[in-house]
């Protein structure tokens, strides 16, 4: 019997494809480089099942393009963005994502843009590099304390509770908002829940974990930077649009807020002109869930659902509505 066939469109741990090569015939893309759409549309004609990417967009195009057969894209994220959920679910497409897998090194990097934003870190490496240091000095890249702060967080889904989770160890306040108030989780962490125009104003750090749809597009744009302290650092390693990143440039530019740490930007992989000429943002390019362990988490997610879409069962992590 002829086996059913997925396309993964990028390189993924290896494991996870031997797995997927168990049950299926599976091609990958081993260039390394995202397809672009007429690639996409090609690559997916008369496939079953997919391995796609958040730099994939999967609309009504593409979808078409695959065919009748497609039963399942499994999305290497937990971010869905990319897809159109309405044009898939009209044809009968099941899309899957990877919650729960990613929360950890997430909000570990989540962290760690924050302490580095807080204590210069990139800065203070370059200095040394650059072979300027003269020794040591009293008044010499003095940063923000971060040990009792207030943290603010918007969106406490499970990334933003495990960012506030870790801000207990620094006996940091936490503030968070959301569209809806969750009890349990203040008792358990001590959590305040504030409206947006607190948050900003309140927070020392303030941390974005919103997900991507059209309420939160430019989420934090002009008039929200001109709300937060002058001595205030966002964080963003949610969606690079969820923040006007023109409006950000401008406002460290201006000293209106201290610092960024982005690990997300609005044109991946372009980003804003200006910021990377700034000492007071630090900039990564979306890695806070790159880790092996969560790769290979994430892979088996996929990989899982894909098995069951397959065998006519429900996946594990749909998201059609
Ligand atoms: C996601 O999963 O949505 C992250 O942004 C990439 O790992």
């Amino acid at each position: 019997m002829t086996k059913a066939s997925v396309y993964v469109t990028r390189m993924i741990p290896e494991d996870n494809i031997e797995e997927l090569r168990k049950h299926f015939a599976v091609e990958v893309n081993q260039e390394d480089r995202a397809l672009s759409k007429e690639e996409l549309k090609e690559k997916l004609k008369g496939k079953h099942a997919v391995i796609s990417l958040l730099t994939d967009t999967i609309d009504s195009e593409v979808l078409d393009a695959a065919g009748p057969q497609l039963k399942i894209v499994a999305n290497y994220a937990v971010g869905f963005n990319n897809f159109d959920l309405a044009a898939a679910t009209e044809r009968n497409v099941i899309l899957t994502n990877t919650p729960g897998v990613l929360d950890e090194s997430t909000a570990t990097l989540t962290f760690t843009l924050l302490l580095s934003m807080a204590r210069r870190i990139p800065e203070a490496n370059k200095f040394l590099r650059d072979g300027k240091w003269q020794g040591w000095a009293p008044m010499f890249f003095i940063g923000l304390d971060v040990d009792k702060k207030t943290l603010g967080v918007a969106g406490l889904g499970r990334i933003g509770k495990n960012v506030a989770r870790k801000a207990k160890g620094f006996d940091m306040k936490i503030i968070y908002t959301d569209v809806c108030r969750n009890e349990e989780f203040e008792k358990q962490v001590g959590a305040t829940f504030v409206d947006k125009e607190t948050l900003l104003k309140e927070s020392d750090f303030l941390t974005l974990h919103v997900p991507l749809i059209p309420e939160t597009h430019h989420y934090i744009g002009e008039k929200e930077l001109k709300m937060m302290k002058k001595t205030a650092v966002l964080i963003n390693a949610s969606r690079g649009p969820v923040v006007d990143e023109i409006a950000l440039v401008k406002a460290l530019q201006e000293k209106e807020i201290w610092g960024a740490g982005l690990d997300v930007f609005e044109e991946e992989p372009r980003i804003a002109p200006g910021l990377s000429d700034l000492d007071n943002v630090v900039i990564v390019p979306h890695i806070a869930s790159a880790t092996m362990d969560t790769r290979l988490k994430m892979g088996a997610i996929a990989v899982d659902n894909i098995i069951k879409v397959l065998k006519g069962q429900m996946p594990v992590t749909c998201v059609n509505p």
